[in-house]
C-alpha cells in the first residue's frame, strides 16, 4: 500500500546528472507550455513501452500493413498516455516515453502512469488496433527525481529528460515479459490503490542488475491495479504530507471503514454513518481522501458524491456521476445489473437515464413521480453493490446538495448496509445530522499541529522561527491558512512578507498572475470549484493569446490542478471564490459571456451543461432573457422529475431575474412562471407567493392567451379557497366558467369542477360538491379521453375522487365512498403520483376512522403522515396530522397523539390551509384534551375550531364545530344557556336537511344524554 506522504518516499535519492545516463529529446508542440517547468527537478512518474517483436512482424507484412500497423500501435500508447495526463515525451522507432506529474504538476502521477500503462497493454491484447496477429507491447514504470531541460537546437527548441530515474524506468521495461507492465518497487509504494503485483527480479539502483540482489530495488509484475476509473468522482488530494493533528477522528473513520467488511449486507439495518463538520479550509475533504486511502488498504471500495453549487437546483445534478461510477463497479458481479436487481421497466430506463446523463429518462411518466422511481432505483442499485462488495460512500460538500440527491440519500441509508461520510460546512449540520447518527466538528489546529504541519511543508528548507511563529499567528489553525503561508513563505525564503489572512494572501497570488493567465483564471472562477477538463482547455483557446502557457501557469501558481477523471478544480473553493469575487463587475460579466458561448447546447461540439447552469451564465452576462429561457427548460424538466424543491428555487430565481426587465416585460415573465409552477407550489403550500402574478392574468392586466386567463382565473379560485374566503373563490370560478361556455375544454373544465366541488362543500353545499365531481367523473368514463388528456384529466379526477370519498363518508354513503377510494388508489398508482396517492390514502384512513375502524385507520393514516412529511406535502400536512392524531386517540395512544400534534404545530402549516384541514387540526387537540381530562383546554380548543370556521367562511365546518362544542359543554357538565334548546333544534334542522350523518349521529347522541 503506498503512502503517498511524500513525494519521495520508499525511493532512494538519485544524483541528477546533466547529461548523464540518458537525454531524450523530443519536441513538443506546446512547449512553451513547459516554461514553467524546465530547469527544475521534478520528482515524476516515467514510462518506457515498446512494441515487442515488431521487427519480425514489419517483416513479414507488406509495407503499407507494416506502417499501418507501426502506427496504429503508437497512436494506441500516445492516447493511453494523454488520458492520463502523461506528456509523450519522445517517440523513437516502436518505442515511447513519457513523463507523468511534470504537465500538469499532479501528484498522483505514479497512478496515472500505472493506469496508463495498463491501459496500454489491456487494449493491445485485446487486439484494439484491428490488425492480426496483434502485436504486444511491453511497458515499464519509475518514479524518481528528474530534470527537464530545455535546448534550442539548429531546428527550434527540443526538451530533454535528464536523470538517473529515466535510465532506470529503461531497464524496468526490459524485464517486463511481452504483454506485460513492470514496475518498480518504490513506485508501487507511492500508488494508494491496491496493486495486483508478481515479483519479477530486481534493478541494482548502481547500474549492474542483478537478480535477487537485495540491494537493489525489487520490480514487480503490475498485474492490476484497483482503481474504479471510467467515470468515477475523484477524492481531492493535493496532499503530498500527512495529515496532522486529527488522530481522533481517524480513529473513527478507521474503526467505521474496519467495520465494512464484516457487515452482513442482508442485513435490514442501515450501515455505519460519520458526518464530519466545519469550515472551508478545515480540512473535510482531507478527511475524506484520508477514508478513501483507508478503504483501499482494507479493501473497502469506495464512492464519492460531491455537492456542487451551480448544481443545487438541478434534480440529481450531484447523484449522476456517483450512480455512473456504481454500474461501473458492478459491472465485474453483473455485468446487467438492472435484471440482477429485478427492476421493473421503469427502473432500468431511470438507470439507463442515469447511465447516458440524459436528464429526460421516463418522458412520458409526467407528471408521474420519476423522484420515486430513481429512489427505488438507485436504492436497488446500491443494495446490489452492498451485496457484492463492502462500501463506502464519502460525500463531500453537503450544502451543495440538491434536494433530490438528498432524498436518495436518505432512502440508501435507511434501506442498505452501506457506510456513509459525509461532509459540510456549518450551514449543512442539519442536514448531515438527519443522515448520519454520529458528527464530528472540525476544530482549528492546536498549535503544535499547527507547527509540525509548517514543518512539514518546509522539510527541505525549514522556516525561520519568527516566519513560522508568524503563520501560526495569521492562520489561526485553519489548515488551510497554514497550508497556503507556508507555501508561500517557503517560496520566498529570504524576503518573507505575509499578508495579515488568507484572504489577502489567495488575492496576492492571484494578482501577481499575468494577463493571459488571470483572464483564464477568472474565467474559471466563473465555471465553479471544479469542471471538466475540456472546458478549460476550450476555454482557454477562446480567451488566452497562448492557452498552453496560461494553463500551465495556473497550474504552477497552484491556482487550478487536474484529478484523475478529467477534471479540473481550483486547489481549494477558497480560491476560487477569491478568483470570481475579486473581478470587476464588466469583467464578470465577460467571462459569463464566454462560459454561455462554450456551453451553448445548439453549437457543434457544445459541452454537456444544465439548463439552471446556462441560466445561471446567462444571467449573469446580462442577458435576461435568455436566462429566462434557461430557467424555463429547467423548470419544466424539474416538474417532469415532481422535483418540488427545484421547481421551487427555479421559480424564486425567475422572479429575481425578471426583475432586471421592464416592469411590463417582468410582469409576463413572472406570470408565465408563475403558471408553470402553481402546482408545485400548492404541493408546498407556497401557492400564496403566486397570488400577485396569477391575479395579473386572471384580471387580464398580464395579456395571455383566453385558455391561461381561464386557467388563472380557477387558480384564482383554488387560492381564495385555500385563504379562507370561499365566497370570492365563487366568484373567480363563475369567471371562469362563463368563459368555459364560449370556449369549452375538458381539462380546465375537470380542473373548474374539482375547484367548485371543493368550495360547494366548504360552503355547506354538499349535494352541488358531489354532482361536480359525478359530472366530472362522467365526463372522463370514455377512456379515451383520459388516453388523451391523459396526466392532465387522470390527476385532477383522482383528486376529487378522494375528496368526494371524504365528502360520501361525512353522508354517510360509505359504499360509494369505497369504491371512488378503491378507483383513486388505482389511478394514482397507475400515475405514480405521489400527491393523488397521498389524498387517497388520507379519504381511506378518515373513512375507517368513521367507521370506528381505528386501529386499521391508525396503519392506513401513520403511513400516509408519513408520506406527507416526507414529500413535503405541507398542503396537506394539517388534515393528515390531524386525522391521524384522532385515531390516535380512539385508539388510548395519547402521547403519541400529543407529540405528533405539538410538532406539527410547531411547523405551523396548518395557519396557511384556511380550510376544513385546519379545523380538523382543532378539533383534534380538543379531543386530546377532553382524552386527558383537561376540559378548560378542551373548551378553548374547541372554541379555537369554531372561530377559525367562522373566520374562513368554512360553512361545513362551523356545524362540525358547533357540536363539538356542545360535546365538550355536555362533558364538562356545565349548564346550557337559555336559548339552547331552540339551538340545538336548528342546528339540527340544518344537519338533517343538508344530510351530514356524521354529525346528525352525533347531536342524537346529545340529545339522548340530555334527556
Ligand atoms: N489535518 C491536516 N493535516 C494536513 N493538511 C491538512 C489538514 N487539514 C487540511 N489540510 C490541507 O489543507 C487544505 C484545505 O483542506 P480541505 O480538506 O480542502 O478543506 P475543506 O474541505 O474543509 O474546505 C488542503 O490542502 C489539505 O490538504
Ligand atoms: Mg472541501
Amino acid at each position: 500500500m503506498g503512502v503517498f506522504e511524500d513525494g519521495s518516499a520508499g525511493s532512494r535519492p538519485e544524483t541528477v546528472g546533466i547529461g548523464g545516463d540518458l537525454s531524450q529529446t523530443l519536441q513538443l508542440p506546446g512547449l512553451q507550455g513547459l516554461a514553467g517547468e524546465l530547469e527544475s527537478v521534478r520528482f515524476a512518474t516515467i514510462l518506457f513501452a515498446d512494441l515487442v517483436g515488431s521487427t519480425k512482424l514489419i517483416s513479414a507484412l507488406d509495407p503499407e500493413d507494416a506502417r499501418d500497423l507501426l502506427d496504429g500501435s503508437i497512436a494506441l500508447i500516445q492516447q493511453a498516455i494523454h488520458d492520463f495526463d502523461g506528456l509523450v515525451v519522445r517517440v523513437q522507432g516502436d518505442g515511447v516515453m513519457a513523463v507523468f506529474g511534470v504537465h500538469p504538476a499532479a501528484t498522483d502521477h505514479a497512478l496515472r502512469g500505472a493506469l496508463a500503462a495498463r491501459q496500454i497493454v489491456d487494449r493491445m491484447r485485446k487486439g484494439a488496433l484491428g490488425l492480426l496477429p496483434s502485436p504486444q507491447a511491453r511497458v515499464g514504470l519509475h518514479a524518481g527525481p528528474i530534470l527537464l531541460r530545455r535546448q534550442d537546437n539548429d531546428f527550434g527548441s527540443i526538451v530533454d529528460v535528464v536523470g538517473h530515474a529515466a535510465h532506470l524506468a529503461g531497464r524496468i521495461e526490459q524485464l517486463a515479459p511481452p504483454g506485460s507492465v513492470a514496475i518498480s518497487s518504490s513506485t508501487v509504494s507511492l500508488i494508494a490503490e491496491p496493486c495486483g503485483l508478481r515479483t519479477l527480479g530486481s534493478v541494482a539502483a548502481g547500474g549492474n542488475d542483478q537478480a535477487g540482489d537485495d540491494q537493489g530495488e525489487a520490480v514487480f509484475e503490475l498485474l492490476s491495479v484497483e482503481f474504479a476509473g471510467g467515470d468515477q468522482v475523484p477524492v481531492k488530494g493535493n496532499a503530498t504530507y500527512p495529515i496532522v493533528g486529527r488522530d481522533g477522528l481517524l480513529k473513527r473513520v478507521r474503526a467505521l471503514v474496519d467495520s465494512l467488511p464484516d457487515v452482513d449486507a442482508s442485513a435490514a439495518r442501515s450501515g455505519p454513518a460519520l458526518a464530519i463538520v466545519g469550515e472551508a479550509g478545515m480540512g473535510k475533504s482531507r478527511l475524506l481522501l484520508e477514508a478513501s486511502r483507508q478503504a483501499a488498504g482494507l479493501g473497502v471500495t469506495f464512492v464519492v458524491l460531491r455537492g456542487n453549487a451551480l448544481m443545487a437546483a438541478v434534480p440529481f445534478g450531484c447523484l449522476a456521476p456517483t450512480v455512473r461510477h456504481l454500474t461501473e463497479l458492478l459491472r465485474p458481479f453483473c455485468p446487467d445489473p438492472a435484471s440482477a436487481a429485478q427492476f421493473t421497466p421503469e427502473q432500468a430506463a431511470c438507470l439507463q437515464g442515469f447511465v447516458a446523463n440524459s436528464g429526460d429518462w421516463l418522458p412520458h411518466v409526467a407528471p408521474g413521480d420519476r423522484n420515486n422511481i430513481a429512489a427505488q432505483t438507485i436504492v436497488g442499485i446500491v443494495q446490489l453493490a452492498v451485496a457484492n462488495i463492502p462500501l463506502l460512500l464519502l460525500i463531500d460538500d453537503m450544502q451543495y446538495v440538491d434536494k433530490e440527491t438528498r432524498s436518495v440519500l436518505a432512502a440508501i441509508r435507511a434501506a442498505t448496509r452501506l457506510g456513509m461520510i459525509a461532509t459540510g460546512r456549518p450551514e449543512a449540520a442539519l442536514r448531515l445530522a438527519s443522515l448520519c447518527e454520529n458528527m464530528a466538528h472540525l476544530a482549528p489546529l492546536a498549535p503544535s499541529s499547527a507547527r509540525e504541519l509548517v514543518a512539514l511543508i518546509s522539510r527541505s528548507s525549514p522556516l525561520d522561527a519568527t516566519v513560522v511563529t508568524n503563520i501560526l499567528h495569521r492562520s489561526g489553525g485553519l489548515p488551510l491558512a497554514l497550508q497556503e503561508f507556508a507555501v508561500t513563505a517557503q517560496a520566498a525564503p529570504e524576503s518573507v512578507r505575509l499578508p495579515a489572512r488568507l484572504e489577502n494572501l489567495l488575492a496576492e497570488r492571484l494578482a501577481s498572475l499575468d494577463g493571459d493567465a488571470t483572464r483564464l483564471c477568472q474565467f474559471c472562477s466563473t465555471l465553479g470549484p471544479a469542471f471538466p477538463a475540456s472546458r478549460l482547455r476550450k476555454g482557454a483557446g477562446l480567451i488566452c493569446r497562448n492557452p498552453a502557457v496560461a494553463i500551465a501557469r495556473l497550474v504552477e501558481a497552484r491556482v487550478i490542478e487536474t484529478t484523475y477523471a478529467d477534471h479540473v478544480r481550483f486547489t481549494h473553493q477558497l480560491v476560487q471564490e477569491a478568483a470570481y469575487r475579486t473581478m470587476a463587475r464588466r469583467r464578470r460579466t465577460a467571462m459569463h459571456s464566454r462560459a454561455l458561448e462554450l456551453l451553448d447546447p445548439t453549437a457543434p461540439d457544445a459541452e454537456q451543461a444544465s439548463h439552471a447552469e446556462l441560466a445561471t451564465h446567462a444571467e449573469k452576462a446580462g442577458l435576461l432573457q435568455r436566462a429566462l429561457g434557461h430557467l424555463w427548460d429547467a423548470c419544466e424538466q424539474a416538474l417532469g422529475l415532481a422535483a418540488l424543491g427545484s421547481v421551487l428555487v427555479l421559480y424564486r430565481r425567475a422572479r429575481v431575474v425578471a426583475g432586471g426587465l421592464p416592469a411590463d416585460v417582468a410582469a409576463f415573465e413572472t406570470a408565465r412562471f408563475s403558471l408553470l409552477a402553481f402546482d408545485t407550489l400548492q404541493q408546498l403550500s407556497l401557492e400564496q407567493e403566486t397570488r400577485a402574478d396569477i391575479r395579473a392574468i386572471a384580471t387580464g392586466s398580464v395579456q395571455m392567451r383566453p385558455a391561461l386567463q381561464t386557467v388563472a382565473r380557477i387558480n384564482m379560485a383554488l387560492l381564495d379557497w385555500i385563504d379562507g374566503a370561499p365566497v370570492a373563490a365563487s366568484a373567480w370560478l363563475a369567471q371562469a366558467e362563463a368563459d368555459l361556455a364560449t370556449r369549452d375544454s375538458l381539462p380546465r373544465r375537470t380542473y373548474a369542477d374539482v375547484v367548485g366541488a371543493y368550495i360547494a362543500f366548504s360552503r355547506a353545499r354538499p349535494g352541488e360538491a358531489i354532482a361536480r365531481i359525478e359530472r366530472l367523473g362522467a365526463r372522463l368514463v370514455d377512456g379515451m379521453r383520459a388516453a388523451t388528456f391523459g396526466a392532465v384529466v387522470v390527476i385532477p379526477h383522482v383528486l376529487a375522487r378522494s375528496f368526494g370519498a371524504w365528502y360520501l363518508v361525512d353522508l354517510g354513503e360509505t359504499a360509494r365512498a369505497r369504491s371512488w377510494i378503491a378507483e383513486a388508489l388505482n389511478l394514482s398508482r397507475r400515475h405514480r403520483h405521489n400527491y393523488s396517492r397521498l389524498l387517497a390514502n388520507l379519504a381511506h384512513g378518515y373513512l375507517l376512522y368513521r367507521q370506528g375502524r381505528s386501529a386499521h385507520a391508525l396503519t392506513v393514516l401513520r403511513r400516509a403522515y408519513a408520506d406527507c412529511l416526507r414529500h413535503r406535502f405541507h398542503g396537506f400536512e394539517p388534515a393528515s396530522v390531524s386525522w391521524l392524531a384522532l385515531s390516535l386517540i380512539d385508539q388510548g395512544l395519547l402521547d403519541e397523539a400529543d407529540t405528533v400534534l405539538m410538532e406539527s404545530a410547531q411547523r405551523g402549516h396548518y395557519r396557511t390551509v384556511r380550510t376544513a384541514a385546519t379545523y380538523y387540526f382543532h378539533e383534534a387537540r380538543t379531543r386530546l384534551a377532553l382524552a386527558q381530562g383537561n376540559l378548560a383546554q378542551a373548551e378553548l380548543a374547541a372554541s379555537e375550531a369554531l372561530e377559525h370556521c367562522r373566520d374562513c367562511g368554512e360553512a361545513m365546518h362551523e356545524l362540525h364545530a358547533l357540536v363539538l362544542r356542545e360535546e365538550v359543554r355536555v362533558a364538562s357538565g356545565r349548564a346550557p344557556p337559555d336559548d339552547h334548546a331552540e339551538a340545538l333544534a336548528s342546528l339540527g334542522g340544518l344537519i338533517g336537511s343538508l344530510g351530514i350523518a356524521v354529525l346528525a349521529k352525533r347531536l342524537a347522541r346529545l340529545q339522548e344524554h340530555m334527556a
